[in-house]
């Protein structure tokens, strides 16, 4: 609807000035992902040719750049000021992927809502996030910055985060505008490379891949960014049908889209024209505002006065940015965030750092507990080993530009700050990687792989020295922060050879050893998983690694979280992902048989499937009881199931519901999720969980893409992960 601010303003506009406000640039100077830096960016906000900035942070610098629109150029308009705060301003939590783990809504949104106070206290107002880019395979980096395979559980982060940033009044000063990234289907990258091609049917797209984003439009999302891979043979940014006939007609979404980084210009490279040419297609597709490359300001006005765009598709995309503007509002006080006391209040507070350690305990994911080495006593004699133990550059995780490392603590401060009765004994074991190629490109934004002068041989006899002295050994091993993120694809995702020597070496001692497992992406660990050790998946923590693992290890925390994206047991099997279907020619459990669709050499299942996770304790279910045998369309039904605490330990457990559309009128998923709830029991306790299914949880998209639900049987599982086996049918009239 037409905002009379907004419309009374675009009657003042030139063309140039409507091109302007179309145009986001960045100064540079912190993270840039892209070769191209915008040049001369004061002087272009005063000629009224920039409509946002990103990259400025501190109320001072906003400021500067705010008054230089608003006191400088012709009609004052502000600035959007926006950035990249994906896991945390600079109160850093977990890498989105680990965060996911948790399956705490709640949780979640708590802590988009610190980043949005983090940040808007430093004078931002729009952020690049949530990425809820669905990702099937592990090689490709950014499965980190998402939710993982489940559109069911990405739909709810999308929601979880989005309300968080944007909370509920958009003009608060401590609110900010969402950006839902990358429209779409980004994580299905071919091969796993990065910023590879995408061909997908609509059916699978619109099923498995597309439900996040609309998620995140239904809850309101003020941005939409698009994606660098094309879709359907037209690259996202200039994607008629997916910017157009999808996100506004059929979602109806009011905001405004960006461009990613430089993806207007890519499109050259796609294979589409020249840079006039891709420009009129984005802005025709429904492109308002153009990340970086400047293609909109260098070459709308030649196309409006050659009459291939129109001024009023100039002015429909100007429409919206000023609408995000008015939305956040910048026209009653474009320095309304921009308090300069705020930072010192309000950014790494000792409250915000207590969010990010218990948002670090909550993401790990207990793998395999041999012998129950773990919690360790804190009186222990331990030795802490390996190459991320005592590494400070390597806790914040992929995608933190506005985290600074220094603020980590390493895993040997919060040992050392948890159990400070325990005797540590360190040694570093084994480098990252001993390969010194790979090691220069991991590099990018600091020395996250440092590799010793000393040889690996003299690292790893330092290491099985300490480890002699000790009662239990924990090893910190896997991958540095940026061998996961943009642009960092992997064809082989286990981990490093150097640090599987130390491992060997270890588990010879026939100490209790304990491995610590960092990593952006699910990892292949066929080999160390058959060792008899314990490993505790912590991804990369943030701020508060160190105390967060420390309160694990040491059993202040009871591990809870659940794996959201499955991992292989070699990357011949990617993608692998627990809503696979059954296909025509199942192959019997555990078995191979010919002429059926399985591997001569592995089995189809994954070595660790999807919403799989330990705990201290042990869970039974029983009684899975449906409310009914049947039920009419738009009728819900209520499932209980009798949860019982059989160990040692209070803990939680994350109940998990799958479904079965057993007969329809599209090849149906195996089983897909449907619901699941976090749930506490004491040692010993019993509980009766409920679980409710909704009319809209049976439905899917048909062969005409419409949204229904098909009469006939389903079956449920509920259990611990997507491998349960306690089942119940029931009938859809
Ligand atoms: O938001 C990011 C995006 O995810 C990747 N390219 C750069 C953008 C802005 O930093």
């Amino acid at each position: 609807s037409a905002i009379p601010e907004v419309e009374a303003l675009l009657a003042k506009m030139t063309l140039e000035e409507k091109i302007g406000q179309l145009n986001l640039l960045t100064p540079g100077g912190g993270a840039a992902t892209g070769a191209v830096v915008s040049k001369n960016v004061e002087a272009k906000i005063k000629a009224g040719q920039v409509g946002g900035l990103f990259g400025v942070a501190g109320p001072k610098k906003v400021r500067q750049a705010q008054e230089m629109a608003v006191h400088h150029s012709r009609l004052k308009i502000p600035l959007l000021i926006g950035s990249d705060v994906i896991h945390g301003y600079k109160t850093t939590y977990p890498l989105p992927l680990g965060l996911s783990c948790s399956w705490d809504m709640a949780l979640i949104q708590k802590a988009a809502r610190m980043a949005a106070s983090e940040a808007t206290a430093d004078g931002i107002m729009w952020n690049f996030s949530p990425m809820v880019d669905i990702a099937r395979d592990a090689r490709w980096g950014r499965i980190a910055e998402g939710a993982g395979e489940d559109p069911y559980l990405g739909s709810a982060i999308a929601k979880a985060m989005v309300t968080g940033y944007q909370g509920k009044d958009l003009k608060a000063s401590n609110t900010m505008l969402a950006c839902v990234k990358h429209f779409a289907l980004y994580g299905a990258s071919e091969a796993g490379r990065d910023y590879h091609s995408v061909d997908m049917s609509k059916i699978k797209m619109f099923n498995q891949y597309l439900p996040p984003y609309k998620a995140a439009v239904d809850a309101g999302v003020a941005s939409v960014m698009t994606s660098f891979n094309d879709v359907h043979g037209v690259p996202a940014t200039g994607n008629k049908w997916l910017l157009n006939t999808l996100l506004r007609e059929r979602w109806d979404f009011e905001g405004f889209v960006v461009s990613d980084y430089t993806s207007l210009n890519e499109m050259i490279a796609h294979g589409l024209g020249d840079l006039q040419a891709v420009s009129k297609l984005a802005l025709k597709a429904g492109l308002d505002m153009d990340m970086v490359g400047e293609g909109f300001l260098t070459t709308l006005s030649k196309s409006v006065k050659e009459g291939k765009v129109s001024e009023a598709e100039v002015t429909q995309a100007c429409r919206r940015v000023l609408h995000a503007k008015y939305q956040a509002g910048l026209f009653e006080d474009p320095f309304r965030y921009l308090d300069a006391d705020r930072p010192e209040k309000e950014i790494l507070t000792p409250k915000n750092r207590a969010l990010a350690r218990k948002l670090a305990t909550r993401s790990f994911v207990l793998l395999k507990n041999h012998a129950n080495i773990l919690p360790i006593k804190k009186t222990t004699k331990i030795a802490l080993l390996g190459p991320l133990a005592d590494s400070r550059n390597n806790m914040l995780g992929t995608w933190a530009p506005t985290g600074n490392p220094e603020f980590a603590v390493t895993v040997l401060e919060g040992f050392k700050n948890v159990a400070p009765q325990a005797t540590l004994l360190y040694a570093k074991g084994a480098n990252i990687s001993d390969d010194t190629d790979f090691a220069k490109k991991v590099n990018v934004f600091g020395p996250r792989i440092q590799i010793e002068k000393r040889s690996s041989d003299a690292l790893l006899q330092e290491a099985l020295e300490v480890a002699e002295k000790a009662d239990v050994i924990v090893a910190v091993i896997g991958e540095a922060t940026e061998m996961s993120g943009e642009a960092a694809s992997r064809t082989d995702i286990s981990i490093p050879e150097s640090q599987k020597k130390l491992i060997r070496a270890l588990v010879a001692t026939s100490k209790p050893v304990a491995l610590v497992l960092m990593s952006g992406r699910p990892l292949t660990i066929p080999e160390e998983f058959d060792l008899p050790v314990a490993i505790l998946q912590v991804w990369h923590p943030g701020v508060e690694a160190g105390n967060a693992i420390a309160d694990v290890v040491f059993g202040d925390y009871n591990p809870a979280g659940k794996l959201t994206a499955t991992w292989p047991r070699n990357v011949g099997q990617i993608p692998i992902y627990h809503s696979i279907k059954n296909t025509g020619r199942p192959a019997p459990e555990g078995n191979f048989e010919k002429f059926k669709s399985n591997y001569l050499d592995v089995p189809n299942t994954p070595l660790l499937p999807f919403g799989y996770g330990l705990s201290y304790t042990t869970f039974e279910y029983s009684d899975l009881i449906l409310e009914k045998n049947e039920i009419g369309h738009g009728e819900r039904l209520e499932l209980t199931v009798k949860l019982t605490n059989t160990g040692n330990f209070d803990g939680e457990e994350i109940v998990q519901l799958y479904l079965r559309d057993v007969v329809r009128s599209i090849t149906p998923p195996k089983r897909e999720l449907k619901g699941f709830q976090k749930v506490f029991l004491k040692k010993g306790e019993q509980k009766k969980v409920v679980l409710t299914l909704k009319p809209e949880d049976l439905k899917f998209y048909n062969g005409d893409l419409n949204f229904v639900s098909e009469p006939g049987e389903f079956e449920v599982f509920v259990g611990t992960n997507s491998d349960c086996s306690l089942k119940k049918t029931f009938t859809l009239k």
